[in-house]
């Protein structure tokens, strides 16, 4: 039986764990790095925490057998991204990224793009605005510098301790959002600036179509630089490099 492990904490890697799960010929373990509280279901074992870095995983890669990895993190997940391609070279582990293409602006999308949440709080400019800010709670402390604007701020766990702003609300869910249910949020706190991250995937893209049906700015995070590891971008696709890897390990006898 192949060990494959899956690097995940997206709904790619939910949605590959779960194709994967029936399959008898595959013995498939999903790891979390643990930021959420109660994380979903999963239809595979989990093994939960960081690896001690790039070496810790390649120790972890030979210690457990592991025929293949499939990293299928977060695109702005980059630290376990890079340590991923060197832990496999190290272990010598075949290793797919399955990264969801990024979203692309059409027409009536108002993006400002920029490289981090320190360029985009300073395109926030320093006229009071209502923003909502949709990036994970680990990178709010910029928006600490500007506490001129309302900030609606959206994550899956709790900000805690707060930001130390005089205008900010707080709203703790998972996604996936719909464009209707982003736009009745965002007409509710009369917001008219979105600050995201270019996620790609469906299912934080409601507030970017609702950014553009109400005619508002989205400051988009551009992609941080992927990690130097063959890529796919879908399951389906992550399924067909995996069976090819495990065919051609065996043809090779190893
Ligand atoms: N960044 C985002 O915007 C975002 C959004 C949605 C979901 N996520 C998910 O949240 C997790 C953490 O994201 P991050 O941006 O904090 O990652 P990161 O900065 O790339 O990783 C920081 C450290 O966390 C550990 N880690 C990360 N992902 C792991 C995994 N799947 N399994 C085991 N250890 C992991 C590793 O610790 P060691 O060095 O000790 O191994 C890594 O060096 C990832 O699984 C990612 O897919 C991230």
């Amino acid at each position: 039986m192949a060990k494959v492990l899956i690097l995940g904490g997206t709904t790619e890697a939910r949605l590959l764990a779960q194709k994967l799960a029936p399959r008898a010929d595959l013995e498939v373990t999903l790891s979390l790095a643990g930021r959420t509280a109660s994380p979903v279901a999963h239809a595979v074992p989990l093994r939960v925490g960081g690896f001690g870095g790039a070496d810790g995983l390649a120790e972890h890669l030979a210690r457990e057998r592991v025929d293949a990895l499939i990293d299928a993190t977060h695109p702005y997940a980059t630290s376990i991204s890079h340590n991923a391609a060197g832990a496999a070279r190290k272990a010598g582990v075949a290793l797919v990224a399955l990264r969801r293409p990024p979203w692309k602006a059409v027409a009536g999308d108002r993006w400002i793009e920029v490289d981090d949440t320190r360029a985009a709080v300073n395109a926030l400019g320093p006229t009071s605005r209502r923003v909502f800010v949709a990036v994970g709670r680990n990178e709010l402390k910029p928006f600490g510098g500007a506490p001129q604007h309302f900030y609606l701020i959206r994550s899956v766990d709790p900000v805690d301790p707060p930001l130390p702003l005089p205008q900010a609300a707080y709203v703790t869910a998972r996604g996936p959002f719909s464009e209707a249910d982003d736009s009745a949020l965002m007409r509710k706190h009369a917001i008219d600036v979105v600050v995201s991250k270019n996620s790609g995937g469906s299912a934080a893209y409601g507030k970017i179509a609702a950014a553009s049906a109400l005619g508002i700015d989205v400051i988009m995070l551009r992609r941080p630089l992927a990690a130097h590891a063959p890529a796919v971008e879908t399951v389906d696709d992550a399924i067909a490099w995996l069976d090819h890897a495990l065919t051609s390990a065996a043809t090779r006898g190893v």
